[in-house]
């Protein structure tokens, strides 16, 4: 048996009130989409298809880059959720065999869980045709209502807009989530109509025709939270909001102190190795690795960067992608760091940029060094060997060396290479003027008792 998964995500999503479709809205930084798609891929689906319409250019570029696995099917008016699946049909029909099962998920549903799949399938492995992952609803409105019969049986599935008043009694609600013998369903789908309420060919009208040809049709239950779809703005707040809670916990399992997990946001990539600190306010954007016993001190932001063990970052550092930092390195306040390796126990520990640069092991980098690295066309990189000592407000005005254990004085402007050992002045000379202070203070007083008089 194999399992192919559908996805479905053509649908306008009109109350997001977004230029972009609603499937590449991203939760913790990645698109809805690829939460769904991850999880189909983690559970094992061998063909997955996307079926999509509206902003269909945007989606297919996006799944191209990520997902270049992922077939696509176009569905040019949204007729409905069962004229949707069947627009995968052309994708899967090809290698599709008898046994064949297949999972129809929403682009807009990214919680459903890898367990409560496992469950559908084992009551699909235990006789039922067709398999509905349904939810007892705190509030019931606008959803299809699961009717079973006294004996529990599960009949059909009522959509909202086309339930008597009773049937809307039930709290009992479809998810949208279907696991089913493949060809079973695209045949049931070639017989569901549209007279109903929307003028829809809906896909939950397979169950009460799956049923009146003596098929079994299951419901299997999660909870709520599971099957949260994102229609608007608010929807996806609260979706971000139970991603970071999934996020937080899982960082505490493995061992990393969150001083207040509700202020730190993760991306859905985020690595932290076990010791590491991480103080409040705190911010991953995607791509981070972060190794053990770190101290991540408050307010830092870091995205595309790697941070190594016993390393010292913040408060207040800036990270930003190729930010490579070595085991004991210390980066501190008002510090920003980009496309730079910081070697082992170097330290930049105040207002600093350093870009496009590679500081060698037990470098010191002065407060208010700059790394002048654009020269409005072009970058530049800047060297820096180990043991070198910045002096304070240094800019290095890159392409630029400094050698091993060299040093500038601070207020330097380097244009030119400075040897290893050697020690780098360039600013001007300082001269003191005798006494000058206090004359030039006492005219200003004068002039000023002057004017106000
Ligand atoms: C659907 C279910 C309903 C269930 C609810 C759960 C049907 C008929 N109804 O209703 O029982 O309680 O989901 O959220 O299935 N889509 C397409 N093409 C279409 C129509 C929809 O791709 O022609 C996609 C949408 O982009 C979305 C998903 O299918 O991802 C669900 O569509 P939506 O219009 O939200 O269905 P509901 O009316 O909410
Ligand atoms: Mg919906």
């Amino acid at each position: 048996m194999r399992l192919s998964a559908v996805i479905l995500g053509a649908g306008k999503g009109s109350r997001m009130k977004s230029a972009q479709p609603k499937v590449l809205h991203e939760i913790g930084h990645l698109p809805m989409v690829f939460h769904v798609l991850n999880t189909a891929r983690a559970f094992g689906a061998s063909r997955i298809v996307a079926v999509i319409g509206h902003g269909r250019d945007q989606i297919e570029a996006a799944l191209a880059q990520r997902a270049p696995e992922v077939q696509i099917a176009v569905q040019e008016a949204q007729l409905g959720t069962a004229h949707a699946v069947d627009q995968a049909h052309g994708a899967l029909a090809d290698r599709m065999a008898p046994e064949d099962d297949m999972l129809v998920l929403y682009g807009d549903t990214p919680f459903v869980t890898l367990e409560t799949m496992r469950a559908m399938q084992a009551a699909r492995q235990g006789g039922a045709d067709l398999v509905v992952l349904g939810f007892e609803a705190a509030d019931p409105t606008g959803y299809g209502r699961l009717i079973c019969d006294e004996s529990g049986a599960f009949l059909r599935i009522v959509e909202q807009k086309d339930a008597t008043p009773e049937e809307a009694q039930t709290r009992l609600c479809n998810s949208g989530v279907i696991y089913a013998k493949s060809a079973l369903l695209f045949d049931l789908i070639k017989e569901v109509g549209n007279e109903n309420a929307n003028g829809e060919y809906y896909l939950t009208d397979t169950i009460a025709l799956a049923r009146a040809k003596g098929f079994r049709a299951e419901v299997v239950l999660c909870a709520e939270a599971e099957t949260l779809g994102v229609n608007s703005r608010a929807d996806l707040a609260r979706a971000e909001a139970i991603f970071q809670e999934k996020k937080r916990a899982e960082a505490m399992a493995a061992g990393v102190t969150l001083i207040d997990p509700k202020s730190v946001t993760f991306a859905y990539d985020t690595q932290i190795g076990a010791d590491t600190i991480i103080e409040p306010h705190v911010v991953f954007g995607p791509n981070v690795r972060v190794g053990q016993g770190v101290r991540l001190r408050g307010f830092s932001h870091c995205e595309g960067c790697v941070i190594g063990d016993a390393a010292r970052i913040g408060p207040y550092a800036r990270l930003r992608p190729g930010a490579d930092l070595a085991d004991h390195t210390h980066i501190g306040n008002f510090v920003e760091i980009k496309a730079a390796q910081i070697a082992t126990g170097a330290k930049v520990n105040h207002l600093s940029y350093i870009g496009d640069a590679e500081i060698g092991a037990a470098a010191n980098i002065g407060a208010g060094t700059i790394t002048c690295n654009y020269d409005g066309v072009f970058k530049h990189k800047t060297t820096i060997g180990a043991r070198a000592f910045i002096g304070s407000n240094t800019a290095l005005v890159a392409p630029v060396t400094i050698g091993e254990e060299a040093m500038t004085g601070s207020g330097a402007v380097i244009t030119r290479d400075v040897p290893a050992g050697d020690l780098a002045l360039a600013r001007a000379k300082q001269e003191n003027k005798p006494g000058l202070a206090r004359k030039f203070m006492a005219r200003l007083r004068a002039l000023k008792a002057k004017a106000s008089v």
